[in-house]
């Protein structure tokens, strides 16, 4: 997701509409709060801020995505990103033999517009998969998604399955867009060789941190990743773990018969996120196209995501029986994955319109931009070849 970073600069005001969603929503954390006796757990906060039934940032009505929301991800902000993973897409289906088996599996397809790319795209090549499935845990984006494919592609749209939960058997293309980055982490500090968690409570109107000994599974986290560095995080250090990413990727390889996962989020390895100048974490929250650090204003109003620590993801699905096929970053994903043919006619536009997607071009291969930030990690599972692009600039030895 791209926005304007002003760590300094003064927030956009929340119009009188959101300001009141917000205070309800903080009504409800407050509740939450209230009943586990004064405090909880920074991921509880951050579920309740983003996906508490019909409150929450990404289960109300609010608009999140694009010039009018809060951020924009790389399917909004163009075409090509969608026209480049449908020859991933392709190159993984071709495999499959069983017509049956051809699908795919979208997770937290936000506003749809990356299944609309993804489906147009594949209905050109000819190789629209059997079904495809979307697994999003916000009813309300779920609604979006089907007026939006439905009016983009009606004839498609009875091949489009909604899950609550993940198949017992899949067999297909698995993607999943900036999800990871969306799932409730926990923060914590260390201090005098102590692990302790980061809380949140109740001030005043507001909320504030508090400091507390970690829970022996957040405890047991922080030691595994300090195995894994292979030293002590320094005095004062904070950052963030999701105690939830393993077991999300442990369910989706046991359900998965054979196909391949394309997880695309902004990430890095476990030694970068956890370098001891690193010490104030990856949590980033956005709103209106601003981009802050702090969580505890503008409840389900504003987007809370933590980068990903893709070492552990991919040590994760590989437990879970999955093999690294590769890691990418997205300017190189986009590169060897077909960028430039589908630039090859860029000279032949009008001027607005080659200007534009140069524009999307630069926003999303610069390296300042998404190209370096924004990560693409392969996965397979059952003899599934990765796509060519993998091969030729992998770089999943830094994980
Ligand atoms: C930042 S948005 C990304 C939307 C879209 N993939 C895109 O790139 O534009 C995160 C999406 O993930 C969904 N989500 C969050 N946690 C999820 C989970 N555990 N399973 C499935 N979807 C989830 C949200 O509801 C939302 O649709």
């Amino acid at each position: 997701m791209q926005v304007v970073d002003t760590a300094t600069g003064p927030l956009p005001k929340p119009d009188a509409a959101s300001l009141a969603h917000s205070h309800r929503v903080a009504d409800y954390i407050r509740a939450r709060i209230e009943v586990a006796g004064g405090r909880i757990g920074f991921a509880e906060y951050m579920q309740h801020a983003l996906y508490a039934s019909g409150l929450g940032y990404y289960c109300a009505g609010a608009r999140k995505f694009g010039e009018a929301g809060d951020f924009v991800t790389a399917p909004e902000a163009s075409p090509l990103f969608a026209k480049v993973l449908a020859n991933q897409v392709v190159a993984v289906l071709e495999q499959i033999e069983a017509p049956i088996d051809r699908n795919i599996l979208e997770f937290g397809a936000g506003s749809g517009s990356l299944a609309i790319g993804l489906l147009k795209r594949l209905e050109i090549l000819g190789s629209l998969p059997e079904r495809y499935f979307i697994l999003d845990v916000s009813a309300d984006l779920r609604q979006r998604q089907a007026a939006a494919i439905g009016a983009a592609l009606p004839r498609y749209l009875g091949n489009v399955i909604w899950l609550s939960a993940l198949p017992e058997s899949f067999s297909g293309v698995v993607i999943a867009n900036e999800v990871l980055d969306a799932l409730p982490v926990e923060r914590f500090l260390k201090s005098g060789q102590r692990t302790y968690r980061r809380s949140v409570a109740v001030e005043g109107n507001g909320f504030v941190w508090k400091t507390e000994i970690a829970p022996k599974l957040l405890r047991r986290a922080v030691k595994d990743i300090e195995s894994g560095i292979g030293y002590q995080l320094p005095e004062g250090y904070e950052s963030e773990i999701s105690l939830g990413l393993a077991a999300w990727i442990f369910d989706l390889a046991a359900s998965m018969t054979q196909g391949f996962v394309f997880l695309l989020d902004y990430g890095i390895s476990q030694r970068e996120y956890y370098a001891p100048d690193r010490s104030s974490g990856w949590l980033r929250c956005h709103f209106r196209h601003y981009a802050h650090s702090n969580p505890l204003i503008y409840p389900g109003i504003q987007d809370l995501t933590a980068w990903v620590n893709f070492t552990e993801v991919a040590n994760a699905a590989f437990d879970g029986g999955l093999q690294v096929a590769g890691y990418l970053s997205q300017a190189q994903f986009l590169l060897h994955g077909g960028a430039q043919q589908e630039l090859s006619e860029v000279s032949e536009l009008p001027t607005a319109a080659r200007i534009q997607l140069l524009q999307e071009v630069k926003l999303l291969m610069m390296p300042g931009e998404m190209g370096e930030h924004f990560k693409c990690l392969g996965l397979s599972k059952g003899n599934i070849v990765a796509p060519e692009c993998f091969g030729l600039a992998d770089r999943s030895h830094t994980l």
